[in-house]
């Protein structure tokens, strides 16, 4: 089992299987990064697929693959059917923009993915291509029913930003509900790569819309999720991240690795040490102890909760998110 410095235990792993992304998401990635990391420095699939195994070992139970965008990775399928074939009953998640998912969809079914978190920020094509960078709606929707058909479990994420899609907000619940996905609205982390003019919404703000709408009732969260959920009378349920709450982090239970082999113990800070020596080097002992390490040193909480707090200097796009 792997318990963190601070007594949490840490069963899931987000990986980052590319920064690369074919959105430019003002909240994310508004600029194309002076340079992307090059190709030959991402690990391979064989070898995160090392640490991968090792981690399983310890104790890890989740995995969720993320970006960038994770659908650029060629033979994707392939990564997924060698984690299942692994660990069969591995919670195995992706999140994408679902721009590149339609074609590919029953494929990852097939490989083992069982859950899929989506982004759609708005219904409106021109507002979520003012978001994204580019004229993407039509396709993230095909993608969502490609999903859906394939038998996958969608969620959906919207961060509501003011004057760009805070309107939308009952609207992208309803389209939600009549599609049996749960929605998450995420409060917008501030971020030196975000785009410096956007304004986010509190948690409170969002509530507030969908009261407009309907009655809502408060349901908790729910084991280490970070969403805090809601029901509609009619028992729908969505739920709210709001990682500027103070006790966000007090159950989190996640350690992130990027394309290029860093640990990363909090989304927040700049903190990371590199297992791609030794997965490269064959060397599973050496990987599990800087996992260790690194959890050892996981920081208590983030600092978006605090009044004097700077946005980020971490990039999502290298995370995950
Ligand atoms: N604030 C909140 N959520 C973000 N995401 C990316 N950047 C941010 C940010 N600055 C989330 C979006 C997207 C997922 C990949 O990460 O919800 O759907
Ligand atoms: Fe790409 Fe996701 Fe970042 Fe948007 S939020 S730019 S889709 S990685």
């Amino acid at each position: 089992m792997l318990i963190d410095g601070h007594g949490r235990k840490v069963n899931y792993l987000r990986i980052s299987l590319t920064e690369r992304c074919n959105f430019r998401c003002q909240y994310c990635m508004p600029e194309k990064p002076f340079s992307w990391v090059p190709k030959e420095n991402l690990l391979s699939f064989e070898d995160l697929f090392k640490f991968v195994r090792a981690a399983i070992d310890e104790g890890i139970t989740k995995i969720r693959l993320t970006g960038g965008e994770p659908t650029l990775r060629a033979d994707l399928d392939r990564f997924i059917q060698m984690i299942c074939d692994y660990k069969p009953d591995i919670d195995l998640a992706m999140t994408t923009n679902g721009y590149l998912l339609a074609p590919i969809a029953k494929q990852l079914k097939e490989a083992g993915l069982k859950r899929l978190n989506i982004s759609l920020d708005s219904l409106r094509p021109e507002v979520a291509a003012k978001i994204a960078g580019k004229d993407v709606l039509a396709n993230v929707l095909k993608g969502i029913e490609a999903a859906l058909e394939a038998g996958l479990k969608v969620k959906i994420n919207m961060v509501p930003l003011k004057g760009l899609n805070d309107n939308e907000i009952v609207d992208i619940l309803e389209y939600c509900k009549d599609r049996g996905m749960q929605v998450r609205f995420i409060e917008y982390m501030e971020n030196v790569h975000a785009h410096s003019d956007l304004e986010g919404m509190h948690g409170k703000e969002i509530l507030e819309r969908i009261k407009r709408r309907y009655t809502i009732h408060k349901i908790g969260r729910q084991g280490s999720s970070p969403a805090f959920l809601y029901q509609l009378e009619d028992g729908y349920t969505f739920g709210l991240i709001d990682p500027h709450k103070h006790d966000f982090c007090e159950s989190c239970n996640r350690i992130r690795l990027t394309a290029e082999g860093y640990l990363i113990p909090c989304l927040y800070f700049d903190e990371a040490m590199s297992i791609k020596e030794a997965v490269q080097k064959g060397d599973i002992d050496e990987a599990v102890r800087i996992l260790r390490l690194v959890l050892a040193n996981k920081p208590k909480e983030n600092r978006w909760s605090e009044e004097t707090s700077e946005a980020s200097s971490r990039a999502f796009y290298e995370t995950g998110g």
